[in-house]
């Protein structure tokens, strides 16, 4: 029996390995670097001394940012309106790769280190079986007999597998380029402000500078391409660079109590400096280049749809690669750049233009150059508050 198992490198997957070892699985682990900015060098070692027979290490991070993050980013998807889905994003991803794994290496088993509580079992397992229903999902965590970190870390002791000695946070933490999830320990009381030790990538915004910082985030075709004039090649790099410049500023906290799949309200804390700046700037050129008329068919129909298609682990599903279709097709319209001012914690859109820009300065002014035709506007609202004028009259 041979089991591909998503490994992280720690304690509980690393305990997972030798248990699944112990039940007679053969175990093979798969890490991947989505840009969780974390050292990966050591992971097939660590691997191996908790009794893995092959570790795989590989760098995904463009592949994130391109096939997941960016059809998200122009999905405008946010879930219950303001989560970017930084961890619901790289599930998919990682089980793809369970998947490809699985054939090659003749397993008939992928394994990850996800609780009966939470999402991301469901997305490992919904994306596996799309993928390839003759694979066989095992979540040892739903089932093992550990009831405490203690008592997992004093399997592991007796089994010889290193055990990080330095005092760990309260917190259960999910990182990748796209944002860091924060979630248990202090958090799980509601009425409280989560504490400065849980963030990782921001700064407090009483802490950030007291001078201002704008960023210019360039745009092609809805493929964000540069920051203040500097080309990127590679969509990773850019966001990991936005990560970077809005952190400082304290930019892309989020704290929110979310709906679970499983039917649970939970308090997450999330930091997405990146794409909150890329939010903000893709809407902005989008609303610019896109006609009221399907401008407003978009807001409607996507943001709110893709967010509870990704949350719910149905990436691959043809509903999602059909929204896919629609979003792509605007995104062409989306290019130009946008100017936003960082400013302790705060981002706000203060300059934009697009050779595609709709917006039509003699139309819209109220100076002398005005363009627009004022008769026309008593017609117009004569027609169009008919029904009310109706109504009016019919109420009285
Ligand atoms: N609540 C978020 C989500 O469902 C974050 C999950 C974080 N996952 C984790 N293993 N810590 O997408
Ligand atoms: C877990 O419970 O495994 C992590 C949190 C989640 O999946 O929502």
């Amino acid at each position: 029996k041979r089991v591909i198992l998503a490994y992280s490198g720690g304690l509980d997957t690393s305990v997972m390995v030798r248990w699944l070892t112990e039940k007679g699985y053969e175990v093979i682990t798969y890490t991947a670097d989505v840009g969780q900015g974390e050292e990966l060098s050591h992971i097939p070692e660590k691997a191996r001394q908790a009794g893995a027979v092959e570790a795989i290490v590989e760098d995904l991070k463009e592949e994130f940012a391109r096939e997941y993050c960016l059809p998200t980013l122009r999905a405008l998807a946010l879930y219950e309106g303001r989560y970017p889905l930084s961890a619901s994003l790289s599930r998919p991803l990682i089980s793809k790769k369970l998947v490809y794994y699985a054939q090659k290496f003749k397993a008939d088993f992928v394994a990850h280190g996800s609780t009966g509580k939470g999402n991301d079992q469901v997305r490992f397992e919904l994306s596996v079986w799309a993928l390839d229903p003759n694979v066989q999902v095992l979540a040892p965590v739903r089932e093992w007999e550990f009831k405490s970190r203690e008592e997992e870390v004093e399997y592991a002791l007796k089994h010889s597998i290193p055990v990080k000695v330095t005092k760990e946070k309260p917190y259960s933490i999910d990182k990748n380029l796209w944002g860091v999830s924060i979630e248990c320990g202090p958090i799980e009381d509601i009425l409280r402000e989560p504490p400065e030790d849980a963030f990782e990538w921001t700064t407090s915004p009483e802490k950030a500078p007291d001078e201002p910082e704008y960023v210019e985030i360039g745009f092609e075709e809805g493929l964000p391409t540069s920051i203040n004039g500097k080309r990127y090649e590679f969509l990773s790099q850019l966001i990991s660079e936005l990560n970077t410049l809005a952190g400082r500023h304290g930019v892309g906290r989020i704290d929110m109590v979310e709906n679970r799949l499983v039917g649970i309200k939970s308090r997450e804390v999330y930091e997405a400096p990146g794409a909150t700046l890329l939010y903000l700037a893709y809407r902005e050129l989008l609303s610019l280049t896109t006609d009221r008329f399907t401008y407003h068919y978009f807001l409607s129909h996507v943001p709110h749809e893709y967010a509870k298609i990704v949350y719910e682990g149905l990436w691959f599903s043809p509903l999602r690669e059909a929204l896919d279709a629609f979003t792509s097709t605007l995104s062409k319209l989306v290019s130009g750049s946008v100017r936003i001012k960082l400013y302790k914690g705060s981002a706000v859109v203060v300059g934009r233009s697009s050779p595609n820009s709709l917006y039509v300065e003699e139309l819209a002014t109220y100076s002398e150059k005005d363009a627009f035709d004022h008769k026309a506007g008593a017609a117009f609202t004569k027609v169009f508050g008919l029904p009310l004028k109706v109504l009016g009259r019919v109420r009285r």
